[in-house]
C-alpha cells in the first residue's frame, strides 16, 4: 500500500507579502516553504506515516546514526511554473530512480517511485503558492527529497530506522553571477571518490569529500573545483556538484562517461538527448585533462559548460593549474557565452517552462 502523505493544518505560514517579497530574489538554498513532507521506515515495518507538517527542525537523537556514520542519501529537482498557471516537474521518475540507487549503495530501504512522487506532489499542493510565478526570470522552486539513518545506535551496521523528507525552496540561479562564466581549479590533491565508492549515489559523504577541493580552488580565485580520477590523476570526473560538457568547433560534445565514480545527472542526460536533437556529435568517454588544456590553446575547444538541476548550464571559462590556466575561446568573461552553450540552456528551460514541445514526454504534472 503506497503512502498517503495526509496534510496537517500550520499555525503560522509566512503571510503572503513576505512570501511574495522572498520570491521576489530568492536567491538558491536560503529560503524555504511552509511544509516538508516526512515518512518513516522501520525495519520489519517497512515504510509508514506518510505526512505533510509544518516545516521544522526535527527531533533528533545525538546517537542517530547519520550523525556518526552518515547514512544519507538526497535528490534534487525543480518544480516550475507554465504561463496557464500549472505546476510541472522534470523527469522526477529519474530522480525517484537514482534515490533508489543511491540507498541501495548506502544499505537503506528503497522508496518505492510511486511514494516518492506522492511526497512531491502532497508538498508541492500544500506550498503552490511558493512555486514563482511564470515569466519571472528563471526561478523555480527547488525541492530537496533526502532520507537518513534516524535510528539511535552507535554499532556500525545499516540502521533499522529511516527518516524521509521533503522541503522546497524558492531558487533562482545558482551562481551569484547568473550566466557570467566560472573558473575552475584542477583539484590535485583531493579525489572526489574512488573506484568501488560512493561517488555514483548522491550522497551527503559525497559532496563532504569535494569540499576541500573547492576552498582549494577558492584560495586560487577559482569559483569550482574540477575532480580527477582518484586512481591516476589524468582524466576529468566532475564538479562535486554538477557534472561537464566540452563542446568542440566540429560539433563533437564530450561529456565523462559513468565510470561509478561519478553523478549520473538527470541533467547530464537530457543534454546528451538535445544535443543529437541539435545534431551535434554527443560522446561519453574518459576525457584526459590534458585534452582540455590542449584543446583550449589550439582554440578546437570552443565551449565548456558544467550542468546540473541547480546549476542548469553554466559557462566554464578559465581551468587554473598549479603553474598555468586556459581560457576556452568563446567563453572568455568579456567574451560571454558560446553559442551552443546558450543553445541547450535555452531548449532545456523552454522544455521545463513549457515554451517548447516536450517531444521526449520529460514534463510530470504535479
Ligand atoms: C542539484 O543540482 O540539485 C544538486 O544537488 C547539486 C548541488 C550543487 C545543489
Amino acid at each position: 500500500m503506497s503512502l498517503s502523505y495526509s496534510l496537517s493544518a500550520h499555525p503560522s505560514p509566512t503571510s503572503e507579502q513576505e512570501r511574495e517579497g522572498i520570491l521576489a530574489n530568492p536567491g538558491f538554498g536560503k529560503q524555504f516553504t511552509d511544509h516538508m513532507a516526512v515518512a518513516t521506515w522501520t525495519k520489519g515495518e517497512g515504510w509508514h506515516d506518510g505526512k505533510v507538517v509544518p516545516r521544522g527542525p526535527f527531533q533528533l537523537d545525538p546517537a542517530a546514526a547519520v550523525l556518526h556514520y552518515a547514512q544519507e542519501v538526497f535528490e534534487g529537482l525543480k518544480a516550475f511554473r507554465h504561463e496557464d498557471g500549472s505546476v510541472w516537474s522534470f523527469r522526477p521518475e529519474q530522480n525517484a530512480r537514482r534515490l533508489q540507487r543511491s540507498a541501495s549503495r548506502l544499505a537503506m530501504p528503497e522508496l518505492p517511485e510511486e511514494d516518492f512522487l506522492g511526497s512531491i506532489k502532497a508538498l508541492v499542493a500544500a506550498d503552490e503558492a511558493w512555486v514563482p510565478a511564470y515569466g519571472t526570470g528563471e526561478t523555480s522552486l527547488y525541492l530537496r527529497p533526502f532520507m537518513f539513518a534516524s535510528e539511535a545506535f552507535l554499532g556500525v551496521r545499516p540502521a533499522h530506522e529511516m527518516t524521509y523528507c521533503v522541503i522546497a525552496s524558492p531558487a533562482g540561479a545558482y551562481f551569484p553571477g547568473g550566466m557570467k562564466p566560472v573558473s575552475l581549479w584542477i583539484s590535485t590533491d583531493f579525489a572526489r571518490a574512488g573506484e568501488g565508492g560512493t561517488g555514483s549515489a548522491k550522497c551527503g559523504g559525497n559532496y563532504a569529500s569535494s569540499l576541500a577541493g573547492q576552498l582549494e580552488g577558492a584560495a586560487h580565485g577559482c569559483d569550482q573545483a574540477v575532480f580527477l580520477d582518484s586512481s591516476t590523476h589524468t582524466y576529468i570526473e566532475e564538479l562535486g556538484g554538477m557534472n561537464l560538457f566540452l563542446v568542440y568547433r566540429d560539433g563533437r560534445i564530450v561529456t565523462p562517461e559513468l565510470t561509478g565514480t561519478i553523478l549520473e545527472g538527470v541533467t547530464r542526460a537530457s543534454i546528451l538527448q538535445i544535443a543529437k536533437e541539435m545534431g551535434l556529435q554527443p560522446e561519453e568517454r574518459r576525457i584526459p585533462i590534458q585534452e582540455w588544456k590542449d584543446g583550449a590553446a589550439s582554440g578546437e575547444l570552443a565551449e565548456v559548460f558544467a550542468c546540473g538541476t541547480a546549476a542548469v548550464v553554466t559557462p566554464v571559462g578559465t581551468l587554473k593549474w598549479d603553474g598555468g590556466e586556459v581560457t576556452v575561446g568563446d567563453q572568455s568573461v568579456a567574451g560571454g557565452v558560446g553559442e551552443n552553450t546558450a543553445d541547450i540552456r535555452r531548449r532545456l528551460l523552454d522544455i521545463q517552462y513549457g515554451r517548447a514541445e516536450d517531444t521526449n514526454g520529460w514534463m510530470t504534472r504535479l
